[in-house]
């Protein structure tokens, strides 16, 4: 593939291109990588400079899949299954008892409702499905829905279809690997796909989270917003308010889980910090948005 230079002007172009429509905020040092990602959209339209690619780009209707090849190139999708394990282990330790105590009192199946907002390839909502699958064992029925989400089409086609190499399920504990994946055989052999007690439990849809309004009901509330490792891509003002918006579809004592380099201070004070980018939306903040 035949190597061309972006230039500081042309990187200039499709950082504001980026930050409009991905909420990604591009330091001055990342020209390269810029360049890199977008090497193969000049390949595929045989162009030979940036620009000649920002102007088809730019002329080119906000419906057409170049758009969405163009934002699959620019996200950056690093995940792991049980990345950040602490997280899990707080959802069987001190969360599911919780509800569960709460499900007492309550008429019918209690249900519990999760939204991975930036969930990649799956591994993050996956993880979280054979947590609650084992922490909910014994605990009578339960009504269980995750919606994961993600800007990038690519990547959620793969979280879908619930595929992964050995190498990628290396940090599920065999016994759990065993319970929850099948082998694959024959062109499959060396991968394994989630079962469907895992994937019926899971629905798929392309969100970009900047968007408004988010496609789901006024009256939705997460008990759990899993937003890990997405923010750390966003200034300031678009991190203030996605975290506000988040405090208008989290229950009152809901819980939300930032990534490891992630933080609140100066963002929201809606939340109390439990530690270890744990926080949780006070009881009494409905009130601030029930009129
Ligand atoms: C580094 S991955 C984090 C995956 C997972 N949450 C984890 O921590 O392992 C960040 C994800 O955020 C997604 N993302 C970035 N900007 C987004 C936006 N504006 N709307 C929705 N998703 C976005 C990217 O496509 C990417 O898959």
């Amino acid at each position: 593939m035949e190597e061309y230079l972006l230039t500081p002007n042309e990187f200039d172009l499709f950082r504001k291109l980026i930050y409009k429509k991905v909420g990604i905020s591009l330091a001055d040092g990342k020209r390269n990588l810029v360049q890199s990602r977008l090497r193969k959209r000049l390949a595929h339209h045989q162009l030979s400079s940036y620009q000649a690619y920002y102007d088809l780009l730019i002329n080119t209707p906000e419906t057409d899949c170049e758009w969405t090849d163009f934002i699959n190139c620019v996200t950056t999708n690093k995940t792991d299954f049980y990345r950040e394990a602490h997280h899990f282990k707080f959802v069987a330790e001190q969360f599911i008892p919780e509800v569960t105590a709460r499900a007492k009192t309550a008429m019918g199946s209690p249900r519990i409702r999760v939204w991975h907002a930036g969930c990649s390839s799956g591994e993050e909502p996956y993880t979280l499905a054979i947590t609650l699958q084992e922490a909910l064992q014994g605990r009578g029925t339960w009504d269980v829905k995750q919606l994961a989400s993600d800007i990038d089409t690519q990547v959620l086609a793969h979280a879908e279809a619930g595929v992964y190499d050995l190498d990628r399920v290396a940090p599920i504990p065999q016994p759990l690997l065993s319970k929850y994946f099948l082998r694959g055989t024959g062109p499959n052999s060396g991968r394994v796909r989630a079962k469907s007690i895992l994937r019926d439990q899971i629905a798929f849809r392309q969100i970009n989270l900047l968007n408004s309004p988010w496609p789901f009901s006024a009256k939705t509330q997460f008990d759990i917003i899993f937003c890990r490792n997405v923010v750390i891509y966003f200034d300031k003002p678009t991190q203030l308010r996605l975290v506000d918006r988040f405090t208008q579809v989290l229950r009152p004592g809901g819980y939300l889980f930032l990534g490891h380099s992630e933080s609140l201070l100066g963002i929201s004070d809606a939340f109390e910090s439990l530690g270890r980018t744990i926080f949780r939306l006070p009881e009494g903040v409905a009130m601030k948005f029930a009129a």
